[in-house]
């Protein structure tokens, strides 16, 4: 399929599941993500030592959950954030996100082709989403672009990893055998749900991950591994 296409496809994809997307997303990871969300504000607001942020952006911002925790991370640290902006392509997604995030900046765009100027951001963010960015080496030059050096891009995302042994089929097993089935029961969209597990297996290890950040400009400075490997954080400077 042509890239162009597929991408589509994937945004289309998540139109069709955004009004169940918190509901399932609840259930499908038991509240365990809050913690790893959590982890990423913290380590990154140690990482930036300073108590003004001008801007963070959320790409792939789905429902804004993420930006929710930047400002609660922030407030508990007495942080001062001029704005936050939540970016996604799916406008059925930002719709329930300005439902929840009054207060918040957002806009309809891909990760390929931000809305913001050169050397805008202090931190960028993507939770969950990179796996979606079909070119994703445009979009990580892209967010070199839009990071001002010396800031930071945040990632959270399901690696693949090529372990062995119990928890490891555990794992493979609730994503494959029990994960569609609890998705499509919710959503009532099984493909979407058979989806997600499809794309962790086509996706990337966190070293690779890592290695295409360093070629867009970006050297990586903290990463961590969550409940058996499940979800990975990646921080990553950038450094002209
Ligand atoms: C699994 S959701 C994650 C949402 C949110 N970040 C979270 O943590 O719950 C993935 C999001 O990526 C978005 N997305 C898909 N393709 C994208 C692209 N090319 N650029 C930016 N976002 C994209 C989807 O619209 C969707 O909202």
């Amino acid at each position: 399929m042509k890239t162009h296409k597929k991408q589509e496809k994937i945004i289309q994809m998540f139109d069709d599941i955004a009004p169940t997307y918190d509901r399932a997303n609840r259930i499908l990871s038991m509240g365990i993500d809050i913690s790893w969300r959590k982890k990423a504000c913290d380590k990154t607001y140690d990482m930036i030592s300073s108590k003004n942020i001008d801007l963070i952006v959320d790409t792939a911002c789905g429902t804004g959950d993420m930006m929710g925790f930047w400002q609660k991370r922030a407030d508990k640290k007495k942080i001062n954030i001029k704005r936050i902006l939540g970016i996604d392509p799916s406008s059925e997604m930002l719709k329930l996100a300005k439902k929840k995030f009054a207060g918040f900046d957002f806009a309809q765009a891909q990760a390929v082709d931000l809305p913001l100027p050169n050397e805008s951001a202090d931190i960028l963010s993507i939770s969950y989403g990179i796996r979606n960015v079909v070119e994703r080496q445009k979009a990580f030059k892209e967010f070199a672009r839009v990071v001002k050096n010396g800031g930071f891009v945040v990632i959270l995302e399901f690696t693949k990893d090529d372990k062995k042994g119990f928890f490891h089929s555990l794992k493979q097993f609730y994503l494959h055998k029990i994960l569609p089935f609890l998705g499509a029961l919710v959503s009532k969209n099984y493909e979407a749900y058979k989806y997600l597990p499809d794309s962790i297996e086509g996706f990337l290890t966190a070293s690779i991950l890592q290695n295409e950040l360093k070629e867009a400009g970006f050297k990586t400075e903290y990463v961590k591994s969550f409940s058996f490997d499940i979800s990975t954080l990646l921080i990553a400077k950038k450094c002209l």
